[in-house]
């Protein structure tokens, strides 16, 4: 098969780890052209994938540069768009590339509102193209594993998963860029830094949520309109509780992000920078011990980013090439908007939030909370 053609539309932080991805995919994906509102942003990252390319002897050329991506979009024979951009404006930029029928993978979270999730995945299924946002932690070994564990049954009944995610950001991070910590762009920490971990713990459940009750609010930040702490009980249809601490408060540096499972026959923590660590491994039926698994699914990462996007692609790239469902798919990549809405909306009208209440809300309904 001719490799994907890869268009890059937002080319800040996170735009570097997509660039890596492309460069350890090349054999599949070849990157055309990069976008972004800021000309200066696009030629670094097309200098960057060119350099990597020379780096590892691989031969590509550089990438067309781009300020408007709808001039792309009608100018490049493009296969796919990575959409990169801050995420208030996902839900537009995504609806423009796939009426124009191009696959894409969209950064997360993937809307800022599930009647805007809804019309992406609608309008990917309309044109018979594929959609995929960036839970790229999913694919780290130790999470593989974890997974593994619970679909063997190993676990036997859940009866918790607890995520944590204990960070810190203070006014300098805030002060990089100015759409973070507004309810129209960005949304809180939950919406931001934890919707990972929020991904995960439903995901390991693979359960439906009967009700969330959350409560939140801004106590170290007072420049952003947004929560930097949060706690989330979710109730799951099988009676599992999903517990979720996040925050971006921690004095006077990131402690930690973990994942805890306790179930009938098993317990399990994952913890590290990113979920790249097993901590704790215990099972009735003990068929490795805690220092094998750690040996064999544990892993260095670079910074909280983790390593995960070049599986990402990977997974995606035959998603498209062998027409299958990619892991993250719309449907998946809504499941975790969809906790922090309902957790958003629970703490707006103090009371628990029951799942088909139906959710016609946006970040921006939150507007003046604090
Ligand atoms: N998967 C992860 O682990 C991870 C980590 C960080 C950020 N993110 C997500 O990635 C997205 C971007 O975050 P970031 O930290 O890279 O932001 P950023 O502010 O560094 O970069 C966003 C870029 O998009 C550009 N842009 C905006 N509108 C555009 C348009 N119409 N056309 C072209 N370019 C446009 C901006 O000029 C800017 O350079 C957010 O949705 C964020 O939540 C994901």
């Amino acid at each position: 098969m001719k490799k994907l053609k890869f268009s890059l539309i937002g080319c800040g932080r996170i735009s570097a780890n997509h660039i890596k991805a492309l460069i350890d995919n090349s054999n599949m994906a070849e990157l055309i052209s990069v976008c972004d509102l800021i000309k200066d942003k696009a030629e670094q990252r097309a200098d960057e994938y060119i350099n990597q390319a020379k780096e590892k002897n691989i031969s590509l050329k550089r990438p067309k540069i781009f300020i408007d991506y709808k001039k792309m979009l009608q100018e490049e024979d493009i296969d796919v768009c990575s959409i990169c951009t801050e995420s208030g404006y996902h839900a537009e930029i995504a609806l423009n590339c796939l009426t124009q029928k191009k696959h894409i993978l969209i950064e997360k979270p993937m809307a800022m509102s599930l009647p805007d999730a809804d019309m992406i995945i609608r309008e990917a299924e309309k044109n018979n193209v594929k959609l995929s946002v960036c839970y790229q932690n999913r694919f780290n070994p130790t999470i593989q594993k974890l997974r593994q564990a619970i679909e063997e049954g190993r676990f036997g009944k859940i009866i918790a998963i607890t995520a944590r995610i204990l960070w810190n950001r203070n006014k300098d991070y805030y002060d990089q860029a100015k759409w973070r910590g507004t309810w129209k762009l960005d949304g809180g920490c939950l919406m931001n830094q934890c919707t990972h971990s929020i991904d995960l713990l439903q995901w390991m459940t693979g359960d439906e949520i009967e009700t969330v009750f959350g409560q939140t609010g801004n106590y170290l930040h007072p420049y952003n309109e947004t929560e930097d702490y949060g706690s989330i009980i979710v109730r799951f249809k099988s009676r599992a509780i999903g517990n979720i601490e996040g925050t971006v408060c921690v004095y006077p540096k990131n402690l930690e992000e973990t994942l805890t499972i306790i179930g009938e026959k098993g317990t399990a923590v994952i913890g590290g920078l990113a979920l790249n660590k097993i901590k704790v491994w215990n099972f009735e039926d003990q068929e490795e011990s805690l220092e094998e698994v750690q040996q064999k699914y544990n892993s260095e990462i670079p910074n909280v980013y983790g390593k995960g996007h070049t599986p990402l692609y990977n997974n995606f790239i035959d998603s498209i090439k062998d027409d299958t469902i990619p892991l993250i798919d719309g449907y998946e990549g809504k499941k975790s908007l969809d906790i922090v809405l309902m957790a958003y909306k629970s703490q707006k009208y103090s009371r628990v939030i029951y799942r088909n209440e139906g959710l016609n809300i946006s970040t921006e309904n939150f507007k003046g909370m604090f």
